[in-house]
């Protein structure tokens, strides 16, 4: 999708299609208004006739207009005037790419932009618009033997004011960037474990720093990882015939000296629970446990495509959870590479063991901040829905930032305590700790044991097993959380 801005006067702007809002009550926005008197008031006619009330999801084609350069305005509801938020533009926006599709149209000029958004600028609108309509071009494709017709949509364009328009024009970047990793991560999600596994994953890493000069690629072999002591994460892999691989990836947008952000995927490729067998009910959606991964994925190509000044360094834990007579059994005692043992007493509890020593990892690149992005627990869900992703962690500031950015974002997550009441409920008899917390607060013992592994560095913990992908109809990754990834690194 090729994104623009126009400065020009609406009723001279030639385009296949304007779009334009209405409000309920037939209350006309400034552009609205402007191309309906232009045009011999027939915007005014169609509100008489009733043919839209302006309510979010209505829209009317008016063929022909005249006396202005456009083919055709699309009218659609802008819902009621006072406390139009972001959350219900974005609701315009989507219902709006949908309708152009519709009508099969390839161009369109947006004559939004002059709208008052509660406590958003242009730049955020910018960035929402650009994202929302490239976000609808996504088809998953990979395992189709025909392909789901494209988007018709190729160009929009944002009519915006002189003033406005180097703004617009950032914004408009931005959400193309954040959008297109987005893509790639709902992509990577919704590959199949028996296409998307650690090895995929790894070969897909090395594919982007062949395309991209600020990036780097190194890849861990399981033989790497036990000289380096990862026994836990080793031990999630050891049921599966696919071997585990640990991705490094690091975006160099600054100098040396700029210490990098972090950030760490959970890669389970397929979570079948191992010997703690899950139940086989809705099982085929664990092939969506490597989304935290396929986030970080998201953010890199993001960033290669937005090259902006920072480095970060995304690292992914990649394994395939299976039971076999080779697996980990629940009772097993592994050492991680930080030299705290483990009692790996239900080996479902897998995502945190690839995580550790993953953590531990990252202590050695001297970052600003870690993140880790995972699909750790069912307790999230169960807590949070699909609405919002947890976060837990060991810094006041890290969290009331990544807070903040969700909102922001419209990518939310809501903290939960990270107190040491917790910890004593990962006693073990017969290791350093155990791998499970008993039967309550299950996303907040997840993140204790992983606080054990960060206690040298600013951390937090994204919990988004709710929030990674849709069930039923319109199941599917969601690109979560990549947007709320973007907006804290680009925060700086
Ligand atoms: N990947 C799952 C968490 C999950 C479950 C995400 C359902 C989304 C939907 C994770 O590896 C897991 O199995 N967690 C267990 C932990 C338990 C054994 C302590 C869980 O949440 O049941
Ligand atoms: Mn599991
Ligand atoms: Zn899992």
């Amino acid at each position: 999708m090729q994104f623009s801005t126009k400065t020009t006067a609406l009723s001279n702007t030639p385009t296949s299609c304007l779009v334009l809002g209405v409000f309920i009550n037939g209350n006309l926005p400034d552009a609205t208004a402007e191309i309906d008197k232009a045009c011999g008031k027939s915007i005014s006619k169609i509100l008489k006739a009733g043919d839209i009330s302006g309510k979010i999801k209505e829209s009317v084609l008016i063929q022909q207009p005249q006396a202005i350069k456009a083919k055709r305005i699309l009218l659609v509801g802008l819902g009621k005037k006072t406390g139009l938020s972001l959350k219900k533009y974005t609701e315009v926006l989507r219902y709006t790419a949908l309708q152009l599709n519709r009508y099969s149209l390839e161009y369109c000029v947006l004559g939004f932009p002059g709208l008052d958004v509660e406590k958003t600028d242009i730049e955020r609108l910018a960035i929402q618009t650009a994202k929302v309509f490239t976000n609808a071009e996504y088809r998953y494709s990979e395992t189709l033997s025909k392909a789901r017709p494209a988007l018709k949509l190729k160009r929009v364009s944002l009519a915006v004011s002189t003033k406005q328009r180097s703004r617009a024009k950032k914004g408009l970047d931005t959400g193309a960037a954040i959008a297109l990793g987005m893509n790639e991560a709902r992509n990577l999600g919704n590959l199949p474990g028996n296409f998307c596994t650690p090895t995929y994953l790894a070969e897909q890493a090395k594919k982007l720093a062949t395309k991209n000069k600020l990036l780097k690629t190194k890849v861990l072999s399981e033989a790497q990882m036990k000289r380096l002591g990862m026994h836990s994460l080793l031990s999630v892999g050891h049921g599966s015939d696919e071997p585990s691989a640990l991705i490094i990836m690091e975006y160099k947008g600054s100098t040396a000296a700029t210490k990098p952000q972090v950030l760490v995927g959970k890669g389970i490729t397929f979570d079948t629970g191992g010997i703690s067998l899950k139940p086989g009910a809705a099982m085929d959606e664990m092939k969506f446990d490597m989304c935290g991964a396929a986030s970080v994925f998201g953010t890199m190509h993001a960033l290669c495509a937005l090259k902006p000044k920072i480095n970060v360094i995304g690292i992914v834990a990649a394994a395939e959870n299976m039971p076999s007579a080779r697996a980990t059994k629940p009772g097993d005692v592994v050492t991680s590479m930080s030299g705290q043992t483990i009692e790996i007493l239900n080996t479902d509890a897998e995502g945190r063991l690839v995580l550790c020593d993953a953590l531990t990892y990252a202590k050695r690149f001297k970052p600003k901040t870690v993140i880790d992005i995972a699909t750790l627990t069912g307790a999230c869900v169960a807590t949070f829905g699909n609405v919002v992703s947890g976060l837990l962690s060991n810094d006041d500031e890290l969290a009331d930032s990544l807070y903040q950015c969700g909102l922001d974002a419209l990518d939310p997550a809501w903290r939960l305590p990270l107190w040491d009441e917790y910890q004593k409920m990962l006693h073990s008899n017969f290791a350093d700790m155990a791998n499970i917390g008993g039967r309550y607060g299950g996303t907040i013992t997840a993140a204790c044991f992983l606080s054990r592994f960060t206690e040298d560095f600013k951390w937090a913990h994204l919990d988004i097993a709710g929030t990674a992908w849709n069930q039923g109809e319109q199941k599917g990754a969601t690109g979560r959380p990549v947007p709320l990834l973007m907006e804290y690194l680009l925060r700086g």
